[in-house]
């Protein structure tokens, strides 16, 4: 291999992922305001049934979560491992077929969901042969990275890299296990898992998928990216290196707090909640690793709305994680459960931590794919603000109408009868629905003015080039 060459970076395929994601960000936000609004305005479905809720709800969580998400972490670790390795990505042919394979996944998606062609299991709704097909992208994401790190120039690798290999490791195990089918037509198949096993299995995928894809990796993203913003050494390596450890230790555990009061066995159930409460720590050492990265640069804070994004989004991790540790406790469960509650705690997790952290990264990475500058700093600050406001506006509803489902379905009178009938609870959340609905516009526009500065920012990229990269 040509030593040049492997000094030369492929930035190719990383600057298409960042594109893509910041198209499938607007898709995304934009079906979580349909939905929202559909929530408060039943009958802005029209009755066509491609655009009901209960269609346009998965498309909304998988735009989300593996379009705009998975983009920003195909395109944010590529950047890591070749920078932190000063290797080439192991193989263009490679990283290309993950770029097409995962739009082609994408596409797919949302020709199906739409539909009505789903196999009905939350965040793993594509049907078998989509299913197939995620699993050679996601081999072929694993044998480029490996193959990046085993051509490192740095004998070490920098921890960042662990926690995106743990995030590709497992997320192909919990694909692979939670879908493993026996197909019985081109859209039909049958799980192998039966009855409580299949729930538990699910719900060991969908924590984990919480836990790896939206957790792990960008806390990866984190121990590269917030360094560099600040410009100041992670607080604590030997801090982040533990934190790797018992954050992927405790996760696999903690699934069972999905399962609460079911046909789970109790033990089980216990299990979960007591992982999950353990888990504060590991979480809060990380949330205190990233912002105390910023000791002796606070000032920075004053001036760099990007920064601000990282130490906003991390706060919103130490508030989420701290939250899902209580919900898991049964008592706490069994008012939180089947309510708004849990739907504000994944938005606080979800918007607060895991978009704020994506625009961030991508804020700082974008300029230097293109060697440029920003367009704009103010309009980052406007995004900032935006984001900020619209992510209280959604999730403090969401905990009032929580708590208020949670307790008026448990409201007896005093002949033992319940105190409010369903359609009651339903019609005392309107406001709160509309309030949500509000502040996801808010967050929209937002994203919004992210496509015009970015846009600029590319557009300019060869009357402005960067100072410094
Ligand atoms: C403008 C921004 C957004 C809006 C307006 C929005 C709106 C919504 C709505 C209305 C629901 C359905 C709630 C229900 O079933 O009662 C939902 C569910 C969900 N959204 Fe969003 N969303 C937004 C952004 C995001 C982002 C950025 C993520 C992830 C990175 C995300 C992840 C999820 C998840 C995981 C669910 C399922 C929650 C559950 O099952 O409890 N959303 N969203
Ligand atoms: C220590 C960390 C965390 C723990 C222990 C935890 C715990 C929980 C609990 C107990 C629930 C409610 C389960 C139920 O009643 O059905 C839940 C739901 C959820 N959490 Fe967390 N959480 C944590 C962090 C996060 C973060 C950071 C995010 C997002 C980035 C997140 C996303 C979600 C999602 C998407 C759901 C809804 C799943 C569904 O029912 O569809 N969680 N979490």
């Amino acid at each position: 291999m040509d030593q040049n060459l492997a000094r030369t970076y492929d930035y190719e395929v990383i600057k298409k992922f960042s594109i893509a994601a910041v198209i499938y960000a607007v898709v995304g936000f934009l079906v979580g305001v349909i939905i929202a609004l559909e929530l408060t305005f039943p009958e802005l479905n029209a009755n066509i049934p491609y655009i009901t809720f209960g269609r346009l709800r998965p498309l909304h969580t998988s735009a989300v979560i593996f379009a705009f998400g998975g983009s920003v972490l195909f395109a944010c670790s590529y950047y890591i491992v070749q920078r932190t390795c000063k290797a080439r990505l192991f193989s263009d042919f490679l990283s290309n077929f993950t770029f097409w394979g995962w739009n082609l996944v994408v596409v797919l998606v949302v020709i199906t969901y739409p539909l009505g062609i789903t196999q009905g299991k939350e965040y793993a709704e594509p049907i078998w042969p989509i299913d197939l097909l995620i699993t050679v992208v996601w081999v072929a994401y694993f044998i480029n990275f490996v193959g990046t790190l085993a051509r490192r120039k740095e004998p070490h690798i920098y921890v960042a890299n662990w926690f995106l290999l743990s995030f590709i490791i497992t997320v192909a195990i919990l694909h692979i296990t939670n879908n493993l089918a026996i197909p019985v037509s081109l859209t039909d198949s049958y799980p192998v898992w039966a009855g409580v096993q299949d729930a538990m299995i699910q719900w060991w995928y969908g924590h984990n998928a919480v836990g790896f894809f939206l957790t792990a990796a960008f806390l990866g993203l984190m121990y590269y990216f917030v360094p560099k913003q600040a410009e100041r050494p992670v607080y604590s390596y030997r801090l982040s290196i533990v934190h790797f450890w018992a954050l992927c230790f405790m996760y696999i555990w903690a699934g069972p707090h999905h399962l609460h009061y079911t046909a789970l066995p109790d033990w089980a159930s216990t299990l979960g909640a007591t992982f999950s409460i353990m888990l504060l720590l590991p979480s809060w050492g990380g949330m205190i690793n990233g912002i105390m990265t910023l000791s002796g640069a606070w000032h920075k804070l004053r001036t760099d709305p990007i920064l601000r994004f990282f130490i906003v989004s991390l706060s919103f991790y130490g508030m989420s994680t701290f939250e899902g540790p209580m919900m898991s406790i049964k008592a706490v469960n069994a008012l939180s459960h089947y309510t708004d509650w849990t739907v504000g705690h994944v938005h606080s997790g979800a918007l607060g931590w895991v978009a704020m952290v994506s625009f961030a990264c991508l804020y700082h990475m974008m300029p230097r794919l293109w060697n440029t500058q920003l367009y704009s700093l103010r309009l980052v600050n406007v995004h900032f603000w935006l984001a900020t406001i619209g992510v209280v506006i959604y999730i403090v509803p969401m905990w009032i109408s929580g708590i208020m489902q949670g307790l008026m379905w448990r409201a007896y009178d005093s002949f033992g009868n319940l105190s409010y009938s369903f359609a009651e609870t339903v019609a005392a959340m309107h406001p709160y629905y509309l309030f949500r609905a509000i502040g996801g516009i808010v967050f929209l526009v937002g994203a919004l003015v992210m496509v015009y500065n970015i846009a600029k920012t590319i557009a300019g990229a060869n009357q402005n080039p960067a100072k410094a990269v």
